[in-house]
């Protein structure tokens, strides 16, 4: 940390830090970008104010962090499927990531960092929240620990995504996301319970109820009540940290250590975010 360039201000005691004097439209040299990800890493999230990024120069930023996904069921933009517009027009009931989640936990590698950029947000209201994996997994006991070490988990779109209660379904026909719907959707991937960052080394739970649909291996009864006591210890107010977005506001993530929910109390007020996702890697322990 000592050496940094950047300058970080914490925001929580789990995770999360502001990032001041940052411009990532503008000319980042590689030692600054290797700063910018350390930090997330370390981090688990970041936020940045006033920055002024259309989808182009959201897109550039983001290939300096790795390379961006085309979600394979919820729909980008025309010109730029690699951006999920997060759309919740005033009045509209729907919401998009309102619940516990790691995005993406579904996919064979799934994401590593979100870049998610606010262009309009309501004025009180919408803000997202994060918490701490790396926290969740410290603080079990160490039995509990041993215990869950060499489990896996069975993850998959099913629920999340399921086209009877999604997509036009959910937003009565307004669909300001669009959801592309095959086969894939009822996919399962296998991923270890407790995983092993790439990058830092250190360990975090790795079970989300967006997700997760069962733990491998155990009786149904055994998987259900395993998954309840851990999404309500992730869920502890301990791990989190909240941000309040602004226009202009970019918060980044670490999926690999952290999960978030985005806060659905802004009935009557529009908020429009820009959303790109990076490929991670093959979770391991
Ligand atoms: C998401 O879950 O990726 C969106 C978060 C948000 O809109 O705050």
């Amino acid at each position: 940390m000592a050496e940094r360039r950047i300058e970080l201000r914490s925001v929580a005691g789990a995770l999360g830090a502001e990032i001041v004097g940052v411009d990532v439209a503008g000319a980042l040299d590689d030692a600054a970008v290797r700063d910018l990800r350390r930090a997330i890493v370390d981090h688990g999230v970041v936020m940045l104010r006033d920055q002024k990024l259309d989808r182009d120069a959201q897109l550039r930023f983001a290939r300096r962090l790795g390379e961006p996904e085309v979600h394979p069921i919820a729909n980008g933009m025309a010109e730029h499927p690699e951006i999920i517009r997060v759309l919740k027009p005033a009045g509209e009931r729907a919401f998009f990531g309102t619940s516990w989640h790691t995005d993406n936990s579904f996919f064979a590698q799934p994401t590593s960092f979100t870049i998610l950029y606010g262009e309009v947000v309501p004025p009180v209201g919408g803000d997202t929240v994060w918490a701490s994996m790396e926290k969740a997994w410290a603080t079990l006991s160490a039995p509990m620990q041993r215990f869950l070490e060499p489990l896996d988990a069975v993850h998959s779109a099913a629920s999340a995504y399921d086209p009877r209660t999604t997509g036009d379904a959910k937003y009565r026909g307004e669909a300001p996301i669009t959801y592309t719907y095959s086969d894939a959707i009822w996919d399962e991937v296998v991923h270890p319970v407790v995983r092993r960052h790439p990058e830092s080394g250190r360990q975090s739970l790795y079970v989300n109820p967006m997700f997760t649909q069962r733990i491998a291996g155990l009786a149904a009864h055994e998987s259900a009540a395993l998954l309840a006591m851990l999404h309500a210890h992730c869920q502890r107010l301990e791990f989190q940290c909240r941000f309040a977005w602004q226009p202009g506001s970019l918060a980044i993530w670490d999926n690999r250590s952290v999960q978030h929910y985005a806060i659905d109390d802004y009935e009557g007020f529009e908020r429009v975010m820009y959303r790109v996702t990076l490929q991670g890697d093959t979770p391991v322990r």
